[in-house]
């Protein structure tokens, strides 16, 4: 950060797909780290913008509208609204959360695109694609699935296997099937333009392989030189589909822009749209996080032309060969944009012991999260932060996740806070006493620097992780200080001296103030307030008289409340039943059985009868006895129901009943027909009853 030719950052975050709702994984990824980060620039007072925005192109749009029964139109304005929602109460920090399907991001894609064309820098190949014969269409990336060649997952797309994260071509799959009709696809010849990556081995080897070497993360660094040491290949950019930007070139009908040309576009666009809303004074998209003067909309230049302008992608590991590989090639080719100096994504974060994924309903969703917690951002925060994905898969767990609101946030945090505030209210009515500092309380302050700078140096570095436990770890010292010098205890016997001491633990609460903020920017913000704290910037933290004697606090409040074990036993199950119920819906529904003559149906004597007696069947937990009035008789039919219906729910319950089965001996009793019953997916059973009582024996034909 020191780097003097650094003059302004640029910060993304990848852009999320609008097709479902974002999990917690996802924040973990890439929003909550590129915030902390884009946080600390700011509070260091750096010229900082933060961009992201809905990625709404590609075929993962129509492909969940088709599931949803709707257009892509409905599904990317109903997600897109609910992710920039739920980024703004997670207090994710965007100067713009944008939309690819905007007309400015249509237009700078094409732009590049052109620019790519006209510089000879793509190459128009006719290939055999995959198409649908029945759909009549071609089956581009997510309209293809099939089995997995590295893992097996037969649900495999046809760009990328989301169990196993790998980047696929179509052809790559095991036994492809359309997911618009079923059906095997059929091969087609087509002519698209590609990207010859291997033309920029030499420029990726130089760029990557050496330059950064030593200050981008292994996870990333390693992945791309596996992909270089492979040998890349070219890279159709354009698609066979009708959602999407179009190419910008005669004879290009029917054609869009690969989604993963545009998307990371989105980038440039959203920055553009900023700059656009900032100097027209509307915003639409922007909620701009510092003051920027005298903006033109010419601006947006500076962060993506200008050398001296740090660009720095936030992704999770599926996204690396797209930012670290095909994406800066584009922007280096076209000899107008700044490539990114570094990439630090992240691995995922699996939840309970198993993959985090919303369509096999094992996620947390950010929605879900902000309804079941209204006002705990930052305990989410908090908790992802210390598990971050940084060098390797981590784990969330609810139950983690209570012990650290519990056990450090309640505990040391708001314990420590809450202990100052308190007694200082009780002791100097709210206002902050007068201090005359022993070697002990000397030593305390000067670790508030200390902690400061380590909080600083991993932050510069992407160790968000170690960077929370740095902030912490102030929480901890200074509870400490106050277990040990015991004010309360003193207070009889020494007020001054617990003045000194609730003034050194008011210091070290007024730094915590500030070195909270991009961590847990509710908190901090909270904080900042019961102190009467009006300038925060990160230069100011690190000293030791941060408030001064005689300065009034507010009314102090809790910081954080303990979460009971009732509220995680509640997740827990809530998990538990989504995946069921989402395993549910997923079960095939059991095919028809082959056709029958009406004259076999015609054999079958199916009538109405009424349960005249139920009782249970000693030694066995299936049956129950019943005699059924059939309008003909009264017989008696061994019935396999117990485990659904006690005799007293069935008891003068009218039912269907097939009376020529032919007679069997149950449990040693003759059964003289059958109750026949709907069962559903889960095996339910429910009685088959006429809308109105009628007569016993009424026939069903
Ligand atoms: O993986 C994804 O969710 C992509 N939509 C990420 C795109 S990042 C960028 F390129 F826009
Ligand atoms: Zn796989």
């Amino acid at each position: 950060m020191n780097n003097p030719q650094v003059k302004r950052y640029t910060i993304t975050a990848a852009l999320p797909y609008a097709n479902g709702p974002k999990h917690i994984g996802h924040l973990a990824g890439a929003y909550i780290p590129a915030d902390v980060y884009a946080r600390y620039l700011r509070l260091n007072s750096k010229d900082v913008i933060f961009v992201c925005g809905s990625d709404e192109h590609g075929t993962a749009i129509p492909n969940q509208a088709i599931k949803e029964n709707t257009t892509p139109q409905a599904i990317i304005d109903k997600y897109h609204a609910q992710m920039r929602d739920c980024f703004a109460q997670i207090g994710i920090s965007f100067d713009i959360y944008h939309r690819t399907s905007e007309r400015i991001h249509h237009q700078t894609s094409q732009e590049l695109f052109l620019t790519l064309f006209n510089k000879g820098l793509l190459d128009e190949e006719v290939s055999d694609q995959y198409y649908d014969d029945e759909a009549k269409t071609f089956l581009a990336d997510r309209f293809i699935i099939g089995t997995c060649p590295k893992c097996a997952n037969p649900k495999a797309y046809g760009d990328q296997c989301e169990n196993c994260g790998t980047s696929l071509s179509p052809k790559e799959l095991i036994n492809p099937r359309s997911t618009l009709s079923g059906n095997a696809p059929i091969l087609k010849s087509t002519n698209h333009w590609y990207l010859p990556l291997q033309n920029y081995e030499p420029w990726l080897r130089e760029w990557i392989l050496e330059s950064h070497k030593n200050d981008w993360k292994t996870n990333v660094y390693g992945q791309c030189k596996s992909w270089i040491d492979a040998g890349l290949q070219s890279r159709a950019m354009t698609r066979d589909l009708d959602w999407g930007i179009k190419v910008p070139l005669p004879g290009a009908e029917g054609k869009v822009l690969y989604v993963w040309f545009d998307a990371p576009i989105g980038y440039i666009s959203a920055t553009r749209a900023l700059f656009d809303e900032l100097s027209q004074g509307q915003l639409k998209f922007a909620t701009p996080q510092r003051s920027f003067k005298e903006v033109k909309a010419d601006d947006w230049k500076k962060y993506w032309q200008d050398e001296e302008t740090k660009l720095v992608h936030f992704i999770g590991k599926d996204n690396i060969v797209f930012h670290c590989i095909i994406f800066p090639i584009m922007l280096h080719a076209s000899q107008q944009y700044i490539v990114p100096q570094n990439v630090p994504a992240n691995e995922f974060m699996n939840l309970e012991g198993d993959k985090m994924s919303t369509s096999r309903g094992w996620s947390i969703e950010m929605h879900e999260y902000i309804e079941d917690f209204p006002g705990k951002s930052d305990v989410l925060r908090y908790a992802l932060l210390t598990n971050l994905p940084e060098t390797k898969d981590s784990e969330f767990t609810w139950k983690d996740f209570q012990a650290k609101n519990n056990n450090e946030l309640v505990a040391i945090f708001g314990n420590f806070i809450n202990r100052a505030l308190v007694l200082t209210q009780k002791y100097f009515h709210n206002k902050i006493p007068k201090r005359n500092l022993l070697p002990e309380d000397e030593s305390v302050l000067i670790s508030i620097d200390t902690c400061k700078q380590s909080i600083s140096e991993s932050i510069e570095n992407y160790r968000f992780r170690e960077a929370t436990a740095s902030l912490i770890n102030l929480a901890r010292i200074g509870n400490k200080y106050l277990a040990e010098t015991e004010p309360w205890k003193l207070a009889k016997t020494d007020l001054e001296r617990v003045g000194t001491i609730l003034n050194v633990a008011l210091q070290i609460g007024a730094n915590l103030a500030i070195l909270s903020e991009p961590f847990l920017p509710h908190t901090a913000k909270k904080l900042r307030e019961m102190l009467s704290i009006q300038r925060y910037t990160w230069a100011d933290a690190g000293a030791s008289e941060l408030v001064f004697e005689g300065q009034s606090l507010a009314e102090p409040t809790l910081l954080f409340e303990k979460i009971e074990d009732v509220v995680i036993d509640a997740q827990l199950l809530k998990l538990i039943n989504k995946k069921k119920a989402i395993e549910l819906a997923n079960t095939p529904i059991e095919p028809a059985k082959p056709s029958i003559a009406f004259e076999d149906f015609s054999k079958m004597d199916i009538r109405i009868g009424t349960i005249v007696e139920a009782e249970t069947v000693a030694k066995s937990k299936k049956l129950l006895k019943l005699k059924v009035n059939i309008g003909i008789d009264t017989r008696t039919v061994m019935s396999g129901i117990a485990e659904h219906f006690s005799p007293t729910d069935i008891i003068n319950k009218q039912v269907t009943i097939l009376v020529n089965l032919a007679p069997r001996k149950i449990m040693g009793v003759e059964s003289q027909g059958m109750i026949l019953m709907a069962s559903d997916r889960e095996g339910k059973l429910r009685l088959l009853r006429p809308n109105e009582v009628v007569n016993e024996g009424s026939i069903i034909s």
